[in-house]
């Protein structure tokens, strides 16, 4: 059954010896990483579409909803950090430990995760853009900072003729700016994301701070506003609800993406000072301290302005400009547009790590594991990557690939926990030093609470879902699976 050969341990430490990286990360240290890829556009941006359609002031709620899910899936992300602190992710403790085949199936939904994921953010990062040179009065026509259906939505909302023709400009130029950034190396860039880092943090404590003193307590009631079924342009049912608690859980799902970058820290094992604790601890530590500042920034939003108020595209900003604050707009879009753009480079980093990883196996073409002569980077892969991104985030609104990020990261969550139980049970003698509490309640808590979340995902979603796993599946069995290093093996540690 070759679908279930496994990588051995011992080849993970040969390339981790091989890979010549330096270990300077302490564990506040990768604590501050995965803080710097989880704060981003969930938070600045996807907080609006929630709240003005979903959630009303419920948004807390859907924060609470979808942070339970992140932590069961993070406890097994921290156990699987403990027994294989590798790079690579879900990705390479799969391959170490379940088998090949499902180890592909993860990296290929991790694919969905960090791409998707970066497409969001680069949408995002031009929303706030925009409204930052708004600020200076210069302003981007609609159809060049927009995709076509968004543009012709606002342009009809507005009053104007549709456009024949848009194209989101802001987005496609952030993404090649941010590849070339990875191309040349990410040295420079290590050391201004830190600053990011510092920078973020600091702006949603501000924005928790000052705007606890603009709260309107009657902004929350009612709390959850009366469930409406939502139409489309046609007046066609979606299938989603707006408001009532089928609203609290379909604006969950959008939130989950506010969540997404806690396991990134997990690429980041090969850096580590002390990876098997330190990893476990910065992956659980990021996710607690940013769900409680996402709690207090969602009630804080709601609570200044009546949550049909705020502005989809930038609603942090809004809130304050609502209340006439235009410094604090300021420091707020600055903070947001320069936050941003760190997500994009850590997802973006991540993403071309895993192909990195799955083609030193030899599950995917060399083309994805070439370096740069001078910059040592893979290239290659990256401008792939950076080109892919800059298309989808050019021509797509910003739900649909959101959706579609955290649709393969739910599925990649549910994964993990899945392999998390089964190793227990198959090794129980393996040494781990970071063991998740309740492993089989914590797990299987973890498979039904991802996969509850993916039910509440529109069909369309589901659709390009399925096309997008069957791909999955024709790929490794057309090519990875003859062309995989361990072809030949028989070597099956675990
Ligand atoms: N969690 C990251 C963000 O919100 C992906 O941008």
């Amino acid at each position: 059954m070759s679908v279930w050969r496994k990588k051995p341990i011992s080849a993970f430490e040969a390339e981790m010896k091989k890979s010549g990286l330096n270990r300077v990360l302490t564990r506040w240290g990768l604590t501050s990483l995965g803080i710097g890829a989880i704060i981003g556009g969930g938070i600045f941006t996807l907080t609006g579409i929630a709240a003005h359609d979903y959630a009303g002031p419920a948004l807390a709620l859907s924060f609470v909803i979808a942070g339970i899910g992140c932590l069961f899936a993070s406890l097994c992300y921290a156990e699987f950090a403990s027994v294989l602190p590798v790079e690579g992710s879900a990705y390479s403790y799969a391959y170490g430990t379940v088998g090949e085949l499902f180890a592909w199936f993860i990296g290929w939904n991790l694919i969905l995760e960090y791409m998707m994921g970066a497409t969001t953010v680069a949408v995002a990062w031009s929303g706030y853009f925009v409204k930052l040179l708004h600020l200076f009065h210069i302003d981007f026509p609609i159809w060049l900072c927009n995709d076509f259906a968004t543009a012709t939505e606002k342009c009809l909302k507005a009053g104007m003729e549709a456009p024949s023709f848009a194209v989101n400009l802001p987005a496609f130029v952030i993404t090649w700016v941010v590849t070339s950034v990875l191309v040349k190396g990410i040295k420079e860039a290590a050391s201004t994301n830190n600053i990011i880092v510092i920078l973020k943090i600091s702006v949603v404590l501000f924005v928790i701070i000052a705007g606890a003193f603009y709260i309107n307590v009657e902004n929350w009631t009612p709390f959850i506003p009366n469930e409406v079924a939502e139409l489309d342009a046609n007046g066609v049912a979606t299938g989603k609800m707006n408001f009532g608690f089928g609203g609290v859980l379909t604006a969950a799902t959008i939130v989950f993406f506010a969540y997404i970058g806690f396991d990134a820290v997990s690429t980041q094992a090969g850096e580590a000072v002390n990876p098997k604790k330190d990893v476990p601890f910065a992956i659980i530590a990021s996710l607690v301290i940013c769900t409680v500042l996402y709690i207090l920034v969602s009630l804080v939003l709601t609570g200044m302005v009546k949550y049909d108020v705020l502005d989809k595209a930038a609603p942090v900003a809004s809130a304050f400009s609502e209340k006439g604050l235009t410094w604090a707009v300021f420091i707020i879009t600055i903070a947001a547009t320069a936050g941003l753009t760190s997500v994009m480079l850590v997802m973006m980093l991540g993403q071309t790590r895993i192909f990195l990883g799955m083609a030193k196996d030899g599950l995917l073409p060399q083309f994805f594991k070439t370096l740069h002569p001078v910059f040592k980077t893979p290239h290659k892969s990256t401008i792939l990557v950076g080109g892919v991104i800059s298309i989808v985030a050019a021509l797509t609104p910003i739900d649909k690939v959101s959706e579609m990020c955290s649709m393969g990261t739910l599925l990649a969550f549910a994964m993990v926990c899945v392999a998390v139980m089964l190793l227990r049970f198959k090794k129980p003698e393996l040494e781990r030093p970071y063991k998740a509490p309740a492993v089989y309640l914590v797990g299987t808590l973890g498979v039904a609470f991802n996969l509850f979340l993916m039910a509440y995902v529109r069909k369309e979603t589901w659709f390009a879902f399925l096309i997008w796993g069957t791909l999955g599946v024709l790929v490794y069995f057309l090519y990875s699976r003859q062309n995989s290093n361990l072809h030949n093996a028989s070597d099956e540690s675990l």
